[in-house]
Order: structure tokens, then sequence, then C-alpha cells
């Protein structure tokens, strides 16, 4: 793909040190893919660009249907052939992605976004890897391997479950076979492997980081530099292979029922309820080692206030700040500050209110609580609208500009579960009546639209509190 004149010259004001290939190196079932996508959701989420290519993806497109480990030998010539297709199809689509102009989307906000493309797959010959060395260097990207070895036999097996359990790979095959047939794949693989070397007086000197079970035994690195600090920063703090996680707004408040935003109302009689309802649910799930996490507002403490475990409060999940607008409903906002209501319309992401935040300034702030709770399991996090939607987005992989408008409704508790490499959502909505207070992106966002054009956005509630 042709490098133009406007892309050197970006490149040039980044630096053209902003696109990087990634290149995982490892036998199978030693956490690659799972740490792939954990790069990919956290680049993406920090406002950087990331995609995974997925070398075993490509190798389906040309088998209809996984045989068995046989095609995995280094003397069956003829699936070799497919194999090293399939690798250089997903080196040229990464380094081509790479190169694309405009690619990142994001750098109108930042100009420090990066684009990051993750090759993902075993890559254990030197030759293979001489190839993306070659292939990096030419194109002028920068690379860096990170190597995944695991000998732990508690975390191995762990792997080998999740492998099992969600590689399409195995789907239609018994367990007991497709364990044996991951067994013999991965003594293929090591027939071919050749360990990078690492270090100065590597035969290719180039950015090495090799990652020791998980991160649990440590990391080694060489010649990390610039953006590759940041992805070496996030994988060295080791992540749980088997995760589950909680998460719930407070009861509904005094201003939810009022549509009033911001502020630090306690929760209304049905919101006190609800308070009750998700303590004997979460009791009644005997969860090991439950922790509670809220923010500093009254809601979210009176909301865990029935339940007996212990407890953190984080400024980091306050809710988004509107600053001159606090404690107004969306109607005075219209009334009183048309025009700042129309711009928030027009791009919610990165709205920051009047002495307020914006959704952008809340993702930022949550990083500190994102990274220590993407560590944890069993954490019920109680949170309000705007912060939860950045927190789900997050493990979720939601793209920035369909957070503002996730639906995180009132009186739901919502389980996140690691799956594979995904987390998949599932939701309990308590049977305690609230209102709802999601409002939809409205189809006109200039200012000179008409009132009624906007009211009928605005979630419906009530004028008073005794009304309920
Ligand atoms: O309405 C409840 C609330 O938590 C407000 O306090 C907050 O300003 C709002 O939701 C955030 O949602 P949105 O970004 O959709 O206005």
């Amino acid at each position: 793909m042709a490098h133009n004149n406007k892309q050197v010259h970006r490149d040039l004001k980044q630096g053209h040190l902003g696109r990087l290939l990634v290149a995982t190196v490892g036998l199978p079932g030693r956490g690659k893919s799972l740490l792939a996508r954990r790069i990919c959701r956290y680049l993406n989420y920090t406002r950087n660009n990331c995609k995974v290519f997925d070398i075993s993806e490509y190798r389906r497109k040309h088998y209809d249907h996984y045989d068995s480990h046989e095609m995995f030998k280094e003397d069956n010539r003829p699936a070799w052939e497919v194999r090293q297709l399939s690798f250089q199809e997903a080196l040229n689509d990464a380094v081509d992605w790479l190169l694309e102009d405009d690619r990142c989307a994001n750098s109108a906000i930042d100009l420090n976004c990066i684009q990051v493309a993750i090759l993902d797959g075993p890559n254990v010959c030197r030759r293979q890897r001489q190839i993306i060395l070659d292939q990096t260097h030419a194109a002028g990207v920068q690379l860096l391997f990170i190597e995944c070895v695991c000998e732990d036999s508690l975390l191995l097996e762990m792997h080998f479950k999740s492998i099992l359990a969600h590689s399409v790979d195995y789907r239609h095959m018994p367990i007991e076979m497709a364990l044996e047939d991951l067994r013999a794949k991965m003594d293929h693989y090591e027939e071919q492997y050749e360990t990078p070397s690492i270090g100065q007086r590597a035969e290719n000197a180039c950015s090495t980081v090799k990652l020791l079970d998980d991160g649990y035994g440590g990391v080694l690195a060489h010649g990390v530099t610039g953006v590759q600090c940041l992805i070496l920063g996030y994988i060295a703090t080791p992540k749980p292979l088997q995760q589950t996680l909680y998460f719930s707004r407070h009861g509904e408040s005094e201003f939810n029922v009022l549509g009033r935003i911001g502020g630090d109302a306690g929760l209304s009689p049905r919101g006190a309820k609800y308070a009750e309802v998700l303590s004997n649910h979460l009791k009644a799930l005997n969860l090991q080692n439950l922790q509670i996490w809220t923010s500093t507002l009254k809601r979210t403490k009176a909301t865990v206030a029935h339940m007996n475990v212990p407890k953190k409060h984080f400024h980091a999940l306050d809710e988004l700040y509107s600053g001159q607008c606090e404690a107004c409903s969306y109607e005075e906002l219209l009334e009183l500050h048309p025009k700042e209501l129309a711009m928030r319309d027009a791009d919610k992401l990165q709205y920051r209110y009047p002495q307020g935040e914006s959704y952008v300034d809340v993702m930022t702030r949550l990083m500190p609580v994102l990274q220590q709770l993407e560590t944890e399991n069993n954490v019920l996090v109680v949170g309000h609208q705007a912060v939860l939607r950045c927190v789900l987005a997050y493990f979720l992989g939601t793209p920035a500009e369909d957070i503002p408008y996730m639906k995180v409704p009132l009186h739901t508790l919502i389980k996140l579960t690691l799956r594979g490499y995904e987390y998949t959502m599932e939701t309990v909505k308590m049977p305690v009546d609230c209102v709802d207070t999601n409002r939809c992106k409205p189809m006109n966002c200039d200012v000179t639209r008409s009132k009624d054009e906007v009211l009928k956005t605005i979630p419906q509630h009530f004028d008073s509190l005794v009304q309920l």
C-alpha cells in the first residue's frame, strides 16, 4: 500500500512511532489469544486503535472443518503450505491495516493515538519471525515480539480447559478426544519451537518481551521503547484466567425520581427496597470472598448498607460530574442551557459540562480502578449510569462512540464472566419498580431544533417525591 505524502507528514508529526505490530510467540495453550484480546481492549479503551489478526481464523477460512492435530505435523507438506499461507495472509492484512491512512479515528481527539496490529499465532520458528521482521521493517512500522511461556501445571491445565470449552476447532469433538488432540498438537509445535533469543546479542536484536506463567512468574523485556512501554506496563500485571464480576447501579435515588442529574441525593423508598432485595439476592448466591466497591456518594453506600462484606469506596467511581448543570433536570437544561444540551447531544462522548466532566474524562479517571478490578474476582461494583457504562465498555470492548448510549438500567444486577477470550454479560432485573433514566440519542442535535423534538427524548419521571 502506497505511503502518501499526507501520511508521511502525519507520521512525522506523530514521530512515526505510532504504528506497531505486536507478534505473539508460544506453544498452544499458553494464553496468547487471551493476552492479545486483553491488550486490544485496553488499547482501544485508552483511545488508541488496535485490531487482532488471528492466524488460526485465517487457517479456518481454508478448511471448512478441523480434522485433527495431523495438520500441525512438520512433515505434513500440504497442510504446512496452507498454514504458511494463512500466516502470510494474516501478516499482510495486519501490515496493510497499519498503513491505512486515517485509520486512527481517535487521533482527532488525541494526537498520541497509536495504531497497533496484533498478529496472534504461535510464530514458533525463527524463519517465520524473520519474515515478520523483514516485512515490518520494509513497511516502516515498529515490531514487538511477546513470547508466552507457561510451565506452571495448574495454569496450563486451566488454559487447556478453556481451549477445550471455547475453541471453534473442538466444538464438535468429544472432550476426551479433544484433549488428546490438543496434546498431540502441542507436541508437534514443541518439535518446531525455537525460543526467541532476547537481548543485545540476539541474532536480530529487536524488542522482545517474555511473559512467564501469565505474568505470575515475572516478565523479561529487552529493547522496549516508546508506545511499546504502554503494553509492557499493562501485561506486567498478572490477570486471572477465570473471572466473574458483578455490577449494579445504586437503588433509585430521589434525584432519579425527579429526573435530576448528578448531586448526592439519598435513596427513594423504592431504591431502599432494592438495597434489601439486592442484599438478599447476593446472600443466596453465596459468593466466595465477595468484595464490594462503591463510589463515595450517599446513594451507592446506602445501596450496600445491608451487605456484611468488605467494602471499598472510590472517588474514581463517582458519577460523571456535570459541573454548573449539577442537580438540573434535562427539561431545565433545555430551558436554561439549550446550546449546551445540543452540543452534548452532538458529541456526548467528548462533550464536557461547563466546569464539569465528559465521558472521555470519566474513562480516563477510571483507569486505575479498572486495572485493579481486572486482577480481581467476585467483586460487586455499585456505581452510576455513566460510570458503569464506561466500566462495562472496558471489559466488553465496546466502541467508544457507543459508550454514552449503553443501557445500564436501575435495579438490575449485571454479571460479567470471562469465557475464553471474551466477557459475556448476563442481567437479572430485580422485582422493584423504578424510573428509567436512559435518554436515547436525538435524531436532531442542531441548536435550532424545536423544544418538542428534545422533550420527546427525555425519559419520564415524577414532578415530586410524594407522587411515588
Ligand atoms: O440520571 C442519572 C445519572 O446518573 C445522572 O446523575 C448523570 O448525569 C446521568 O445519569 C448520566 O447519564 P447521561 O450521560 O445519559 O446523561
